[in-house]
């Protein structure tokens, strides 16, 4: 087995060792850090960043499933330039407007997968989720349903980090020792074939079952006090997990029994990722509320997005009236440099024509993916659409299981990746994650691939 990540020599005063001093990091094993140290990115270039050394990595999954555009598109530069020269700042509060918030949430509502009545800006994935179950809550009471309430996630499911979306979300690292879920937050489970499945059972008869489990659910918790459910399209941070076929259509006929509000959660999902513009059409969902982020501005800057549909927005409507304010809203929704990189986001898939770079690309990475990597031993599942996919490891690959987590094969792989010039995501299950930014070229995918490829037999040598 490969040896662990060990402590590199850090310099006094480097800003590796002025990183240990001082930075808390996110999603990091905080003791740890502060012998092994953070890699630290110095710039990028198109599909690739640098390290403080010198080193270049293609980022395969563009940051953290967002660097849409790269890292170093022009044009989102000068929108953000200007618009800070012109109004670097305003609010949206109290019926202030500006341009940006007006011509961004026209062009989202435009652009949406269902016909969507407005939007509501927010600075994260997180905000965005935690901002449309306040407004679930919010339309319920405004329906004279205060019972109403129940929220319903799934186990795998990543919804964000805030107590609310933190609560939605079912990863057990994201609730262990921070207290959450809170109460009323309850979880279905994951629509994963490849380990879910029964034997002999077929994928519809697998997406049956998982309605059928929903359906239980809700029965037990009583349909009266069930509010909504929310879903990510595929899966992201769970394993790039994409449902049997049929599985959507069938959830959403049994929510609407039981008039269960529908989240589709398209932080990942949006913006052409799965090769169409939403998750919502690739997966054939019908949203009542969508919420994005991400791509939204290709991260060069924080925005995220709730779009409602006009019951929704009528309910909200109607209950703002009687209080007399809808008194939710951050300092910076709708800010409008973020506002203005988004728009010039939008404007560049559209120009460019986005879609049908990734209906080329796409196709491409799966079939090289399942090509180099469906037969190795270490393989169990390759799977994916458009530029989003994971490759899962197994110790055994008859039975499907996974390595001990102690074992810590996957992050091992990741080191390897990095050596070969390959910046790398490990998702549950030693699932290596694939989401590089959409202007990724064939050439590109397969510098990348040949890479991970080099990695694997390295890993595969050390087991
Ligand atoms: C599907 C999904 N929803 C929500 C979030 C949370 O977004 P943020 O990290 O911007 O709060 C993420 C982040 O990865 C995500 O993947």
């Amino acid at each position: 087995m490969t040896p662990p990540p060990t402590a590199t020599l850090i310099r006094p005063n480097s800003p590796e060792a002025r990183d240990i001093a001082h930075v808390l990091h996110p999603y990091t094993d905080l003791k740890l850090h502060q012998t092994v140290g953070p890699m630290v990115i110095n710039h990028g270039k198109g599909v690739r960043v640098w390290d403080e050394q010198g080193k270049s990595y293609i980022e395969s999954v563009a940051g953290l499933w967002c660097a849409s555009l790269g890292f170093d598109n022009e044009r989102l530069v000068q929108a953000a330039a200007n618009q800070m020269r012109k109004l670097p700042f305003y609010h949206s509060f109290t019926a202030k407007s500006h341009n940006p918030a007006i011509d961004l949430a026209e062009m989202l509502i435009e652009r949406a997968p269902v016909p969507m009545s407005k939007v509501f800006f927010a600075n994260s994935g997180s905000e965005a989720n935690d901002t449309a179950i306040k407004m679930v809550w919010y339309f319920n009471n405004a329906l004279g349903r205060p019972a109403k309430k129940k929220l319903i996630g799934r186990i795998k499911g990543y919804h964000g980090i805030t107590l609310a979306s933190a609560s939605l979300t079912g990863l057990p690292y994201n609730h262990r020792s921070f207290d959450v879920p809170l109460p009323g937050f309850v979880h279905t489970i994951t629509p994963h074939f490849y380990h879910g499945a029964m034997e002999g059972e077929t994928e519809e008869a697998f997406a049956t079952r998982c309605a059928e489990e929903l359906e239980k659910l809700i029965l037990a918790e009583g349909p009266d006090t069930v509010a909504a459910m929310w879903a990510e399209p595929i899966m992201g941070a769970g394993g790039v997990i994409l449902p049997p076929a049929g599985y959507f259509p069938k959830i959403q006929a049994v929510l609407k029994k039981y008039d269960i509000l529908f989240v589709a959660d398209e932080v990942i999902c949006g913006f052409w990722r799965t090769g169409n513009y939403w998750g919502s059409q690739t997966l054939n969902i019908v949203p009542d509320i969508l919420t994005c982020a991400k791509a939204l501005s290709s991260s060069y800057l924080p925005i995220s997005a709730v779009m409602v549909n006009e019951r929704v927005f009528q309910g909200l409507s109607e209950e703002s009236h009687t209080i007399g304010t809808f008194g939710h809203g951050f300092t910076y929704s709708g800010h409008p440099v973020p506002a203005a990189v988004a728009i010039e986001t939008l404007k560049i898939y559209d120009e460019t024509r986005i879609g049908d770079h990734i209906a080329e690309v796409g196709p491409y990475l799966q079939s090289e993916l399942r090509r180099r990597f469906a037969d190795h031993p270490l393989v169990g599942e390759v799977r994916g659409t458009g530029l989003i996919a994971a490759v899962e490891l197994v110790e055994d690959k008859a039975t499907h299981r996974n390595f001990e987590p102690s074992r810590k094969v996957g992050a091992r792989l990741v080191k390897l990746c990095e050596a070969h010039g390959v910046i790398a995501r490990i998702l549950p299950n030693d699932s290596l994650a694939f989401s590089p930014p959409l202007i990724i070229s064939k050439a590109e995918i397969a510098e990348m691939l040949d890479g991970v490829e080099a990695a694997l037999v390295e890993l595969a040598a050390g087991i």
